[in-house]
């Protein structure tokens, strides 16, 4: 079986925030690495959701043509991508060639089967503008509460739904002109009402689905499907292309998702004639495909997406697994990216490397419900477990096999009863960690990982090699540990892979070493006596000491915002 992993596409405006990473990219990232690790064939696609207003609109505030805005702002992501260690085998564009023609295949087909509809609606023209505008972007006074920034789709004040006709003073949140007419003007509808038994069938036949997925899906389901327009007036999008459409694009997200299977088609034209791209996507295939996104996104990935993929009736491959994440809170209230409130994937790598970031976040990852993020917390459980635990644990066995033997792994001894009790210990952490991973479950695995590390300090606890006279004793225990730092690397590496590496490259571990391992008793005895390791500076330098550390959350909560003004709407 082959893998195939998805991670939602993060839109093109502006860099994102830890709520976005830790909902979709970070995530499947871990799970790419873990399944890589464990041997299989894995294809991790993402790629920035390029169209539509938000980024036509962006551009012209920056003072660019929006497809150089979009060519700026997707090496942006993909460099602040990379620094976080996100393995994508490509990061695409919803923008290329391959997703317009992907997409333009796909509307054809459900044209050809009788799913589109020409339907002629009116819509606001804002003639100082020069373009139709969206019911978001027309803006003014709610009739219901005289809230005077109510958008036309919904008033944030009072949150009651809206439609532009019923705003008082409207006009154009672009511009302000209040030189707005009505427009007749004609779109492609996709005719969801006829295939909403369908998708429901598909849905049901997933059991292994998280209950947030479903829940979402079966509420979308239970409200009734309605024929959903996937065309706009607008210039920047893939165009229609059909007779009678010239000035036609489809709906951003009506391409997006089909970038998915772009995106592995850019992949592919990347080392001509040596990937087969439609292998992962089309007919018979030996292929898992996993799909990780916020429950913002379930809708359009359990009902919009299917529909297209389903009315198509050519065997395109379904998702098989969904994960679908809580929202990440600062200090209980929203990550906001107009307010620019929380922490955002710039200041949080130029602030504390990678790895801090990737265990916190997935230790506390919002899978059951809502979880808070506080710098504290974050100082806390950065520590405690990467510094504390798992750093602590490799610093001492290497420091005191130096001090005691040199810089090789020591020769003598034979493993007894506390190397069987260390590799019970070590078996059940790791078929713990295994166990949840394949269930897609992060929060579990982490403590998992962490009763991994906790072992190895426990051991040296135990065996106490600094009170040991007996030279035998104590080269057969550091050397047990330092087969355990390497157990650590492979298996944490998922999480923490720019400590994980530095580590194998301190051990010099070879390729053939650094694989998944087996049963604890043997693996604890693989690297032999005499090979030299260099001992470096530590895994996890902690964040502040006791005295300082207060100092550090202030400072941070003083610069990013805190639990004052987290409360705030919006
Ligand atoms: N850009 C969307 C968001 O940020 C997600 C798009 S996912 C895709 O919410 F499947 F449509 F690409
Ligand atoms: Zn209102």
């Amino acid at each position: 079986m082959r893998y195939l992993i998805t991670s939602a596409l993060p839109y093109i405006n502006g860099v994102k925030h830890l709520g976005n990473l830790v909902g979709s990219m970070l995530p499947a990232d871990v799970y790419a690495r873990y399944l890589r690790g464990r041997g299989h064939e894995v294809l991790y696609i993402c790629a920035t959701d390029e169209h539509g207003t938000p980024a036509e609109l962006a551009a012209a505030e920056a003072g660019l043509d929006v497809a150089e805005y979009c060519a700026r702002e997707h090496q942006i992501q993909r460099d602040l991508g990379e620094r976080f260690g996100l393995s994508w085998d490509h990061f695409g564009r919803s923008s290329s060639p391959q997703n317009a023609e992907l997409t333009r295949h796909f509307a054809g087909r459900l044209r050809d089967h009788g799913l589109l509809e020409e339907v002629v609606t009116e819509q606001v023209y804002s003639l100082d503008d020069g373009r139709f505008l969206p019911d978001r972007y027309i803006i003014g006074t709610c009739p219901y509460c005289g809230y005077e920034r109510a958008r036309g789709d919904q008033c944030e004040n009072c949150t009651r739904l809206l439609e532009p006709a019923l705003l008082i003073n409207a006009r154009s949140a672009i511009s302000g002109s209040t030189n707005l007419e009505r427009r007749s003007t004609k779109h492609l509808y996709i005719r969801q009402s006829q295939m909403a038994e369908r998708v429901r069938e598909w849905i049901d036949s997933h059991d292994d689905w998280p209950v947030l997925v479903t829940s979402i899906a079966h509420n979308w389901l239970n409200v009734g499907l309605e024929d959903r327009s996937i065309t706009r007036d607008l210039k920047w999008g893939v165009a229609v292309g059909w007779p009678g459409w010239e000035d036609k694009v489809f709906y951003v997200w009506f391409d997006a998702p089909i970038e998915y299977i772009g995106a592995t088609n850019e992949w592919a034209d990347l080392a001509p004639g040596e990937r087969d791209w439609r292998g992962w996507w089309y007919g018979d295939t030996d292929v898992r495909y996993m799909q990780f996104m916020g429950k913002d996104n379930i809708p359009f990935h359990t009902i919009n997406f299917p529909v297209t993929i389903i009315g198509a009736q050519e065997p395109w491959k379904l998702v098989d697994y969904i994960k679908g994440f809580n929202y990440l809170t600062y200090y209980g209230g929203k990550f906001s990216t107009s307010q620019q409130r929380g922490i955002f994937m710039d200041a949080a790598i130029d602030l504390l490397p990678a790895d801090y970031w990737r265990y916190y976040l997935m230790a506390n990852a919002p899978e059951s419900d809502d979880t808070e993020f506080t710098w504290e917390s974050f100082a806390f459980n950065v520590n405690k477990d990467l510094a504390g635990i798992f750093g602590n644990f490799v610093a001492r066995t290497l420091k005191f096999t130096q001090r005691r033997f040199g810089d090789v792994v020591p020769e003598g001894g034979v493993p007894g009863p506390e190397e069987a009790q260390l590799a019970r210990d070590v078996d059940e952490a790791m078929s713990t960690y295994v166990s949840e991973m394949d269930a897609v479950r992060f929060r579990p695995a982490a403590f998992a990982l962490r009763s991994l590390w906790t072992a190895g300090n426990q051991y040296l606890d135990r065996t106490a090699p600094w009170n040991e006279a007996d030279d035998q004793r104590v080269a057969c225990v550091l050397r047990t540990a330092i087969n355990l730092a390497r157990i650590d690397a492979v298996v944490a590496h998922a999480f923490v892979p720019f400590a994980c590496e530095r580590l194998a490259r301190d051990l010099a571990l070879r390729a053939d070493e650094w694989r998944w391992p087996g049963a604890a008793t043997d693996e604890l005895q693989v690297l032999e006596p005499g090979r030299a390791f260099t001992v470096g500076e530590a895994l996890f330098p902690r964040i502040g000491d006791r005295s300082t550390l207060n100092a550090w959350v202030a400072e941070m909560e003083a610069r990013f915002g805190g639990r004052e003004t987290a409360g705030v709407a919006g």
